[in-house]
């Protein structure tokens, strides 16, 4: 019973499932996107049949990778807005 009681609380503490990267804002993130990284792929990129990206993981990794190699110099929370960017208009991850 008293384990009962403390599996009851536990699962009302957990956090709710929250969606990947909803504490970036997609409204900055297109504009931080649209300046850095139009000059080689347009959006068709993210869309494509053979795209690379599968996670959210592999999201956050490839905007830090292209970040860097491009060196628009974004900070970790510009990063994540162009992550809620893409996200919310392409990938979908939920
Ligand atoms: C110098 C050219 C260039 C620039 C600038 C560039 N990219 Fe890319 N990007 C590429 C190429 C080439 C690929 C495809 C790589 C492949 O197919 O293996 C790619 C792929 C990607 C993908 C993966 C698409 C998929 O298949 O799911 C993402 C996400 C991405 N770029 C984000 C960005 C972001 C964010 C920026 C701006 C910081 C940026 N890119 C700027 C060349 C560029």
């Amino acid at each position: 019973m008293k384990s009962a009681i403390v599996l009851m609380f536990g699962l009302a503490l957990a956090p709710a499932h929250a969606a990947p990267f909803d504490k970036g804002d997609p409204r900055a993130g297109k504009a931080l996107h649209d300046k850095s990284c139009q000059t080689c792929h347009d959006s068709s990129m993210y869309t494509r049949a053979a795209r690379i990206v599968k996670t959210p993981a592999q999201l956050a990794a490839r905007i830090s990778g292209c970040n860097a190699n491009t060196g628009a110099g974004w900070f970790p929370e510009e990063e994540r807005h162009v992550a809620a960017y893409l996200n919310h208009n392409f990938y979908h991850f939920k």
